[in-house]
């Protein structure tokens, strides 16, 4: 159930049976020529939709307004600062412990959320938070291995766009999307984990399309569809588990 989509009086009856909520966490940044702005927001937002159906929970508003600086060179990045994101989420927090929430877990889409994600969650040690990726997952992981392998790359992941394609919308073949990217090795994905890229002017020069490692264009709904599937029943394990059910 989305919270935005309940009345006062359902919230009310559902806290007298959970304190958890699933909080989702993307962006709005260039997600190169064939992925949506959205692709991050939407895939957070979906997983944690399925997931809430599995576990009986209940889902946050999006937060999709996240640090994204590094892509504010290409049309359509809208980048908040670390700090204004760190504060918007600390208050987030408050506003559902303040109506009986207490076992908040946040789905995140987005590497450069992690860094603030996590500082939150230090902060707070007495409030019971949990942080994770859709792809921290084992069974999520190994599809994004048998459908695109090394092209997964780290950035308008095939995985990611494959997402948004079947439940979203379904871009048109681009040709610079065609070309393959430039595959990135593993020490260049490890050192620039969590997004941790250059200024904009650098990042885009580095990276012309938007595409960092990943070919976009060997998404298909059908993918999309097997990784809804897993990543939110991994989900809604883990956020039952989070809740000792
Ligand atoms: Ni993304």
């Amino acid at each position: 159930m989305k919270l935005q989509m309940a009345t006062w009086l359902e919230v009310e009856e559902y806290l007298k049976t959970s304190r958890g909520i699933i909080i989702p966490v993307g962006s709005t940044e260039q997600h190169g020529p064939i992925g949506l702005i959205g692709t991050d927001a939407f895939c957070a937002e979906k997983i944690a939709e399925d997931a809430a159906e599995q576990a009986g929970a209940i889902v946050a508003p999006t937060l999709a307004l996240t640090p994204a600086p590094f892509n504010m060179d290409f049309p359509g990045t809208i980048s908040l600062s670390e700090g204004l994101f760190k504060s918007l989420v600390s208050e987030v927090v408050d506003g559902l412990m303040h109506h009986g929430f207490e076992q908040l877990y946040f789905l995140n889409a987005h590497g450069a959320n992690l860094a603030p994600l996590s500082e939150v969650a230090a902060d707070r040690a007495e409030t019971k938070i949990r942080v994770r990726s859709w792809w921290d997952f084992e069974n999520v992981n190994s599809l994004r291995n048998e459908y695109y392998g090394r092209w997964e790359g780290m950035h308008a992941t095939p995985s990611e766009v494959a997402i948004t394609q079947a439940a979203f919308r379904l871009v048109p073949p681009h040709p610079l999307a065609e070309t393959p990217p430039e595959l990135l090795s593993a020490e260049y994905l490890q050192a620039h984990s969590g997004d941790r890229h250059g200024p904009p002017a650098e990042h885009r020069e580095r990276f012309p399309d938007g595409r960092v490692g990943a070919h976009s264009a060997m998404a298909k709904p059908s993918h999309g569809e097997q990784l809804l599937k897993a990543a939110s029943k991994a989900v809604a394990r883990d956020y039952q588990s989070f809740l000792g059910i």
